[in-house]
């Protein structure tokens, strides 16, 4: 047995400790600052997590054996370096490894040395330079900030008009700050997409699963961009030979780059692909796993997380993975509003109506005398297996109107045979 803390308080860390919970070793779990539903199988500490030195202290005071760290915020702050320095086990890359994530710019440079596929790109650190590079490269053309950006650093611009704007978004507003000065101009590629997952340690990797992600607000895939409103996994375009491809041309060089330039990479690594002709392409590298792509690619895998975990903190990966033959799909329940502005505080009922088949994450979750309420724009994910992404859908939706929440609104196309057939033709 062991005491595990899993660091932040999302659906995927409310779904990472399920999978820790879950273990037959019976560990016994933490979780920071966590929410509601966390709070269920894991004991919640309330701690900033830009504290690092706080982190610590705590870790210290729960004798905690093994942290594992959820969002990139912290790790792209240098929580594992911190962590490191005091020989404190930790499960995640040091900052300048995270930098995979927080600089598109390292990173496309990083794979353009390796010859790793991915859109052409220019690298502008002025107005003028990212014009000058948008029009070389002709519309549409993608936009994307250098630095971290909460997801909405990436401007796909179709017209000169949405061109000048996104420009005057980057450069005067200044809405990304220092993150914004300096830019990606990239080539917009076109075809469906595709997550995945690997398990990492130096140049060793494992694949913990795929999955498809369903980023806009609406139905058809219209609307902003937002956090997810939901996954499938495995991702239907996810066969043997691509993942094969995707491991030989990318995970492997990837981590050799890396490793060649002293900074050896440890942690999950997420590669946001788009599939080109049958070949795929990195959109973005994350240092971190999806957020609700977990949520779904968890259930599925056979094999103990905190083993694997383990194994790739003592360089022992295995090379393949056990996962289940099963299909999982996640819908996300969200407030009303988001992903722009939303209310809090909202109360949430109807938990204890829910069939059995449902594995129920929370996110934006917290409890108010003792009542449970939302306290984020995600508020909910529920996830369910089953033989075909469809079947599974369908145990989620019947389950979805027992969910009681003021204004909650949620995608009801999760899933559907027809999204997995059109990206299949795509
Ligand atoms: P990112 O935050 O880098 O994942 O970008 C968000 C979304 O923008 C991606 O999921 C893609 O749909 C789109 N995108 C980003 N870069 C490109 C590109 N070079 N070509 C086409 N679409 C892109
Ligand atoms: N769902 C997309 C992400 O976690 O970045």
């Amino acid at each position: 047995m062991a005491r595990l803390l899993v660091l932040g308080s999302g659906g995927r860390e409310h779904a990472l400790v399920w999978s820790l919970a879950g273990e037959a070793a019976g560990h016994l779990l933490f979780c920071a600052p966590g929410n509601a539903g966390t709070a269920e199988l894991a004991a919640n500490l309330a701690v900033d997590l830009q504290d690092h030195e706080a982190v610590m202290a705590l870790v210290r005071e729960q004798r905690i054996d093994l942290t594992i760290v959820g969002p990139e915020g912290p790790l792209a702050a240098g929580i594992v370096d911190r962590f490191q320095a005091e020989n404190l086990p930790i499960f995640g890359p040091r900052r300048d490894a995270a930098r995979l994530e927080s600089s598109k710019l390292f990173a496309r440079e990083l794979m353009a040395g390796a010859g790793i596929p991915q859109p052409a790109y220019v690298a502008c650190h002025s107005r003028a330079a990212a014009r000058e590079a948008a029009r070389a490269q002709g519309l549409p053309v993608v936009l994307k900030a250098d630095g971290l950006a909460a997801g909405k650093g990436v401007f796909v611009c179709a017209t000169e008009a949405e061109l000048e704007a996104a420009l005057d978004r980057f450069f005067i507003g200044q809405d990304f700050g220092p993150a914004g000065l300096a830019l990606s101009v990239e080539e917009c590629l076109v075809g469906p997409e595709m997550s995945v997952f690997a398990v990492c340690a130096g140049e060793q990797f494992a694949i913990l699963g795929t999955a498809q992600d369903y980023k806009r607000a609406f139905e058809g895939d219209r609307g902003p961009n937002t956090g997810g409103m939901g996954s499938i996994a495995p991702a239907p375009l996810a066969t043997p030979e691509l993942l094969q491809q995707v491991s030989r041309q990318i995970f492997k060089p990837v981590l050799a780059a890396l490793a060649g330039r002293g900074v050896p990479y440890s942690g999950f690594l997420y590669a946001g692909l788009m599939i080109v002709d049958g070949a795929p392409y990195v959109i973005e590298f994350n240092v971190r796993l999806g957020d609700p792509e977990t949520q779904a690619v968890l259930p599925l895998l056979a094999d103990p997380l905190s083993a694997v975990i383990t194994a790739a903190l003592e360089q022992k990966l295995p090379p393949v993975l056990a996962l289940k033959p099963a299909a999982a799909a996640c819908v996300v329940l969200a407030a009303e509003g988001y992903p722009g502005p939303y209310t809090t505080g909202l109360p949430i009922g109807g938990l204890d109506q829910l069939d059995e088949e449902i594995t129920l994450f929370h996110a934006g979750t917290t409890r108010r005398d003792g009542r449970l309420v939302s306290s984020g724009g995600r508020v909910l994910s529920l996830v369910a297996t089953a033989d075909d992404h469809a079947e599974a859908a369908a145990i989620i939706y019947r389950n979805m109107a027992r969910i009681d929440m003021p204004g909650s609104r949620f995608r009801s196309d999760i899933g559907r045979p027809q999204v997995a057939a059109a990206a299949e033709a795509n």
